[in-house]
């Protein structure tokens, strides 16, 4: 049996084990998948070790991402202009990195949400890894201006520097915001966590049609999501879907095909409910 696995610390409750097998049984694929937990001191020992014992592909999360991306022998664009590689795919005697974080948030949006990104002028709340993850493939999505704030603002002029489009993407300091205008989308890449304390941001910043999504999911995004209903935004929603469209984006690098994500989506929707 091939295997797979997810890695990151902690992992107990990766809900990736229990999609990628929804997906295999879509094609009626055996394979097995874990959650294997890996202290950063030790991922590249527990990495080789996988990859010893047959493992052919795995997903990284947190706080691994970066360190995936110095193990790797090869790295898709995405993966090398964010720094971070939440996909590993075993090439001969070697890893193949990639990102398909930035694809999932846009495939939830566009695909699963049904909603144009075309022109939506956006902030993006952080500049570490998760905001370097997304930012490149929302500007491809075709968004209309990206504004970066980030608690350290040295961090959002070092990522607008990295994307390089100085007329689309620019930074803007965090206490400036109640003057930064209105936006359609609204993303936070923060690990802020729980409490709407945490993240103290102007009701001004929701446009008319804005859609917050926080890429974090359950207690994480809370604080967020909370300032974002309470202020009128006409979507609030967590990045449960993205968890689910970017595991898609590893599944079909793995396995050649692309799996239907909607009973994914009902499926996880309904347990968290
Ligand atoms: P990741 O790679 O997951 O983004 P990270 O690189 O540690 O993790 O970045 C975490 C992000 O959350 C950063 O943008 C961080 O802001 P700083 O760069 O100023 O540290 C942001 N962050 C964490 N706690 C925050 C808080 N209480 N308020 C605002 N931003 C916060």
């Amino acid at each position: 049996t091939p295997r797979y696995a997810v890695f990151g610390q902690p992992i107990a409750h990766s809900q990736s084990p229990a999609i990628h097998r929804h997906f295999a049984d879509q094609f009626g694929i055996v394979l097995r998948y874990d959650a294997i937990e890996a202290a950063p001191a030790q991922f590249a020992d527990v990495l080789a070790q996988f990859a010893h014992g047959g493992g052919i592909g795995a997903n990284v999360t947190l706080p691994l991402k970066e360190l995936a991306a110095s193990l790797c022998a090869e790295l898709g664009d995405a993966a090398r202009i964010a720094g971070t590689v939440n996909t590993l795919t075993r090439l001969g005697d070697g890893w193949r990195g990639d990102n398909t974080d930035g694809d999932g948030l846009v495939r939830d949006i566009t695909d699963h949400l049904g909603q144009d990104l075309r022109g939506r002028r956006t902030l993006l709340l952080g500049a570490g890894g998760a905001a370097r993850g997304v930012a490149p493939a929302l500007l491809d999505a075709g968004i209309d201006e990206l504004v970066i704030a980030n608690r350290t603002p040295e961090r959002a002029d070092a990522l607008a520097d990295r994307i390089g489009q100085p007329d689309r993407a620019h930074s803007r300091y965090w206490a400036d915001l109640a003057h930064a205008g209105a936006f359609d989308l609204i993303v936070n890449a923060t690990s802020a966590g729980r409490g709407s304390a945490a993240l103290a941001l102007p009701s001004s910043l929701l446009g008319a049609r804005c859609l917050c999504y926080d890429l974090s999911y359950g207690e994480a995004a809370t604080g967020f999501l909370a300032w974002a209903r309470s202020g009128g935004a006409l979507q609030a929603v967590d990045g449960l879907g993205m968890l689910i469209e970017q595991a898609a984006s590893a599944f079909e690098r793995w396995h050649g095909q692309r799996p239907d994500t909607a009973p994914v989506h009902a499926a996880l929707r309904a347990r968290a409910a």
